[in-house]
């Protein structure tokens, strides 16, 4: 933040320097929401002081400004506006990538010979069904992604967006589906 900081009054495009308010804006927005995170994670048992103690080195000492003056201050800022400006173009693929890696998946299989509700309850103890039978709509969940084959019958409710997962699945053999679980 220091850095972009330093650079605003630098920028003398408009509109890119209105662009970096506006990022500036929203960075401090996203620390409010990491805070919300790490909060999460250390209630798990995470202990995330490691990991945060390595961001800190590199974006506080790494990327300091090193009491440096002049010239050299000012070609060291424009460096460090372009490594974070390639960490940010990074992140949103570490974000796509950690939402959609199957590996990371709860459930991430449901063979042939076993419902999706099996596959699912053996992950998660909780999860609701009662009938089993597509009946009595208990087991139905949303669905974010994915093409379904409804098997349900027509007095359990059933919708485009929403599977019952005791008697559903992927609509094509080793198809995916992303359920609002
Ligand atoms: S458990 Fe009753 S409809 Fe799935």
């Amino acid at each position: 933040m220091t850095v972009f900081q330093q650079a605003v009054p630098l920028i003398r495009d408009d509109l890119l320097r209105e662009d970096v308010i506006g990022f500036i804006g929203q960075e401090a927005t996203h620390a409010a929401a990491h805070q919300s995170l790490l909060a999460h994670l250390a209630a798990e048992g995470l202990d995330t002081g490691p990991f945060i103690a390595q961001l800190r080195w590199f974006f506080q000492d790494v990327l300091g400004d090193h009491g440096l003056t002049g010239k050299a201050a000012h070609g060291w800022l424009v460096e460090r506006v372009a490594i974070i400006a390639a960490i940010e173009h990074v992140t949103p693929f570490l974000g796509d990538w950690i939402l959609n890696a199957h590996a990371l998946d709860p459930v991430s299989h449901a063979p042939a010979d076993r419902s999706a509700l099996s596959v699912i309850a053996a992950a998660r103890p909780g999860t609701a069904y009662s009938c089993r039978q597509g009946f009595c709509g208990t087991c139905r969940v949303r669905v974010l992604a994915g093409e379904v084959a409804h098997h349900s019958s027509g007095t359990a409710r059933r919708t485009d967006d929403a599977m019952l997962i005791c008697v559903s699945r992927a609509a094509e053999p080793g198809g995916r589906l992303t359920l609002d679980l």
